[in-house]
């Protein structure tokens, strides 16, 4: 491996303050650093008078000179914040805001350091993965996912795939059995990928749950590393008193020196912007160690990305600013709630076509079919009879996104997916 001093010296600050969290490191986070090269140094000389350091074109005295449509598109906004590059761990307002909006949420955040911002959520995890996951390395999942997740870890990253029943075989709610078995058998490091609400199951844990799922991640543990990817794309978006709307990393903050918890999230469906690009990822680990783990992060984003969107980070910290938000983002999800409640009324009548799995939260609900019936098969009547969209997950399950469906949708949604399964041997 070719180690350069720099990352060397990362290394063993790293060793030395925490000897699990270095070992855990991939090659490839082993071998990255932020060096002392352009972005470096021109942030060193951001106050000069005179500075001809960094390749943005400027009037000399650090404003952007926009082009014509562009400079009108965004007149209402201030040149330099729509304009201009942003730092490569992304602009230091947006990633304390971000911090103190997790803090609000839970006071354990407080002992934690600042996130990395990243091109969207999916880049997080990617970013976070690429930092711990090795090839041949284990993910543990339920089977019910996101199908991106194996293009992350099986394409991109070479690892196995290990799944788990996501429901109990009763299908009363999360199986932390089966999660606590297939730690059980896992051999050495181990990868735990959970997010909540999920998509597509549209589930999201209980409080007991929740709480339980942390303990049998701090249990293996004991014995072990285990690095836990929190995706938090659907954060908030909870229907339910009965469910937590806390993340499960709040839960792992602390608990061993095994545990590595990383927390995936961002604007994407929280704040509804969704070709803002904005991620973040937080490294559940004392504030010295995130540090480092930002470091390489800035190695990984400048060598992939180059660095994060500025504008849209602009964007996001006047949300996050606007004395709205709070409200707004509540307008929002009493949009999806109602949705979920008409669609949750259209599924509530026995039907011999489908089970309906648990769902409480999310965009999202999942229709296993009956015995006899093809997914695809389904899907593909649904649009050239129906004129209905939906997506199949397998070849056993439908994922109706009532996030994206009018509330005059869903009935008839509903009815035209019973037509066709009756129609279907
Ligand atoms: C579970 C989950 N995680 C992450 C993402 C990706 O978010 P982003 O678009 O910010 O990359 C999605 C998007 O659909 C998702 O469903």
């Amino acid at each position: 491996m070719n180690l350069s001093h720099e990352a060397q010296e990362r290394n063993e600050r790293l060793e030395a303050e925490a000897p699990q969290v270095f070992n855990a490191l991939s090659p490839l986070a082993r071998r990255a650093y932020f060096p002392k090269g352009i972005p470096y140094q021109a942030n060193q000389a951001a106050a000069c008078a005179i500075n001809a350091t960094i390749g943005q074109i400027t009037d000399g005295c650090g404003n952007p000179l926009p082009l014509a449509r562009l400079g009108e598109l965004l007149s209402g906004l201030s040149t330099q914040d729509a304009f201009l590059y942003s730092p490569i761990q992304g602009r230091p307002k947006v990633r304390q805001l971000w911090h103190e909006k997790l803090v609000r949420e839970d006071a354990r955040m407080e002992s934690i350091g600042l996130p990395a911002v990243t091109a969207g959520i999916c880049h997080a995890i990617s970013m976070g993965a690429e930092l711990f996951f090795s090839p041949g390395d284990t993910l543990l999942l339920p089977d019910l996912y996101w199908d991106n997740y194996e293009q992350i870890f099986g394409i991109r990253l070479e690892g196995h795939i290990e799944r788990y029943p996501f429901y109990t075989a009763d299908l009363s709610g999360f199986n932390v059995d089966g999660l606590r078995q297939t730690l059980g058998k896992a051999i050495g490091k181990v990868h735990v990928l959970l997010d909540f609400p999920s998509n597509p199951s549209g589930y999201s844990p209980t409080h007991d749950e929740m709480k339980a799922i942390a303990d049998v991640l701090v249990e293996a543990a004991a014995a072990r590393t285990v690095v836990v990817y929190c995706d938090d794309a659907y954060h908030g978006l909870v229907f339910e008193t009965s469910v937590t709307s806390k993340s499960l990393f709040f839960e792992l903050i602390g608990r061993h020196s095994n545990l590595i918890p990383l927390k995936c999230d961002g604007v994407t469906k929280e704040l509804s912007f969704f070709g803002g690009r904005v991620g973040f990822l937080t490294f559940g680990t004392s504030e010295g160690v995130s540090e480092i783990l930002v470091d390489k992060s800035k190695s990984l984003i400048r060598s992939g990305i180059g660095s994060p969107v500025g504008i849209s980070q602009y964007l996001v910290e006047e949300e996050l600013l606007d004395p709205r938000h709070d409200e707004s983002f509540e307008a929002m999800r009493q949009i999806l709630e109602r949705r979920y409640r008409i669609l949750k009324n259209a599924l509530s009548s026995p039907n011999g076509q489908w089970t309906v799995h648990p769902f409480n939260a999310g965009c999202f609900c999942l229709l296993e079919l009956r015995n006899g019936l093809s997914a695809e098969d389904i899907r593909q009547r649904l649009i050239t009879e129906e004129s209905v969209g939906v997506v199949n997950h397998g070849d056993r399950y439908l994922r109706l996104a009532f996030c994206s469906l009018k509330e005059e949708a869903i009935e008839p949604l509903v009815e035209a997916l019973k037509r066709v399964c009756a129609k279907s041997v």
